[in-house]
């Protein structure tokens, strides 16, 4: 049973989902962080009686919020981090350390559309297809290998919220369904690839 930590931002879908498929799945979430102490997913976490703690990141430098986001996870017993929805790019150093063991969802189909302001780019481009993918995370932002996509249609009625709805709704499943491989030692990062057993 892996013992996870979740960093969030704000309401905390992915959360949801990650805590709603935990029974009998490989995996345990044991504390939920928020560097926004509104978030509203901590209290998601606070419902279903997971620890969490707030570490605002306003007026530090990007090492020592990090220093302090290792320390607590470290303390916790955290064996893997989740990032979901967590809107601080993380330093080289904070990755390195967890590096195998640090995995984010992001709502494209990587390598397409890293960043922000994802679905108004995939709208403004024509495209007709999207989708979410979870991946390990490297230090270059949104570039580490991918664990598992899902895709969905773009339609040409659709606004960055109709279509951010339709990619959230398989964020949801995809993103506990690649968090049991991991937790499992199905798919392991080795020499910057994902790797499947
Ligand atoms: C999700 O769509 C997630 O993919 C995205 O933020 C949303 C968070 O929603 N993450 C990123 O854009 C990371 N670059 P949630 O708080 O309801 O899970």
């Amino acid at each position: 049973m892996k013992k996870i930590g979740v960093l969030i931002s704000g309401r905390g879908s992915n959360l949801g989902a990650l805590i709603e498929a935990q029974a009998g799945a490989p995996y345990k979430i044991i504390l939920v962080i928020s560097n926004h102490e509104d978030a509203s997913g901590l209290l998601r976490a606070q419902a279903a009686g997971i620890a969490t703690l707030v570490i605002p990141h306003k007026g530090k430098s990007r090492e020592t919020f990090d220093a302090e986001l290792d320390a607590a996870l470290k303390n916790a017993g955290v064996e893997i981090v989740c990032l979901a929805g967590f809107m601080r790019i993380l330093s080289d150093g904070f990755v390195r350390g967890w590096e195998g063991r640090l995995v984010n969802i992001h709502p494209s189909l990587l390598p397409a559309y890293k960043g922000t302001q994802v679905h108004e780019r995939v709208i403004a481009a024509g495209e007709t297809t999207s989708g979410a993918s979870v991946h390990f995370v490297v230090p270059e932002l949104d570039a580490g290998p991918v664990i598992a996509q899902a895709s969905v249609p773009v339609h040409p009625t659709d606004t960055p919220e109709t279509l951010s709805a339709r990619v959230l709704e398989v964020e949801h499943k995809l993103y506990p369904a690649a968090l049991r491989l991991l937790a499992d030692g199905k798919v392991k990062l080795e020499k910057g690839l994902s790797v499947f057993s």
